[in-house]
């Protein structure tokens, strides 16, 4: 099974697909953590995007479909989860082809539905382990010790530099604009399912079960 997890920043696309990974051994394709990849290894591409994303903005429809493109065949047995591609829709379109090259097509386009607003605060307020990259936030899931990683026992922690007030009201500008008007070329072919993001992890978590176990 194919997935598409669809929503503004914060509606807790990355916080879903790392459990569907856990629990049903999909395998999570998140176009940020790739690209974040690259900014770390200081390569080239890295280089080239870092600029772009802590202005909030899109990085180009080539980078991100070549880093999907190399990423998609590890993810051929229990299927992928495409989590914050695509974004446009020229993304939109490449994935199509680079599924039907591979025999392969979407199942579900999962729409986290939202409310911008109090996705600031979610968004602002998250952190994670810089050892194991556990995510926390410091409200709504802060360490069970404070400062002190529930997994891994670090004690150091990291904070995205996109995860700022200005920066974070600039990528839902962009959702906006780019990603949400993609909605209709799924919607035409019946792929579209919503659940309400703005429930608990647990809830929204059985809202995607219900959709993907086709209990709904
Ligand atoms: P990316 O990393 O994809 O960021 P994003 O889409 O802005 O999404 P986030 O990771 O911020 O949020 P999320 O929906 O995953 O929420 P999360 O689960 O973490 O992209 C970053 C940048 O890379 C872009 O701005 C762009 O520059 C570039 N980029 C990436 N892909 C691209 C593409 N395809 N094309 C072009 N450019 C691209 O949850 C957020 C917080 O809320 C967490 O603390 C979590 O614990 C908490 N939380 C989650 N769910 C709930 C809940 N139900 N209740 C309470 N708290 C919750």
């Amino acid at each position: 099974m194919n997935i598409i997890l669809l929503g503004p920043p914060g509606a807790g696309k990355g916080t879903q697909a790392a459990r569907l990974q856990a629990q049903r051994g999909m395998i999570q394709l998140s176009t940020g953590d790739m690209l974040r990849e690259a900014r770390a290894s200081g390569s080239p591409i890295g280089d080239k995007v870092k600029a772009i994303m802590d202005a909030g903005e899109l990085v180009s429809d080539e980078i991100v479909t070549a880093l999907i493109g190399e990423r998609l065949d590890s993810a051929q047995a229990k299927g992928a989860i495409f989590d914050g591609y695509p974004r446009t829709q020229a993304q939109a379109e490449a994935l199509d082809l680079l599924l039907s090259e591979r025999g392969r097509k979407l199942d579900y386009v999962i729409e986290l539905v939202v409310d911008e607003d109090a996705l600031v605060d979610r968004i602002t307020g998250r952190f994670s382990c810089a050892k194991c990259g556990t995510g926390y936030h410091d409200r709504f899931k802060p360490t069970k010790v404070a400062g002190v990683c529930d997994v891994c026992g670090s004690t150091e922690f990291v904070r995205r530099p996109d995860d700022n007030e200005q920066t974070v009201r600039r990528r839902m500008a962009e959702y906006r604009a780019k990603t949400a008007p993609i909605l209709p070329y799924y919607e035409s072919r019946g792929l579209v399912r919503r659940v309400d993001g703005m429930e608990s992890v647990d809830e929204v978590a059985a809202q995607i079960d219900a959709v993907l176990d086709d209990t709904e």
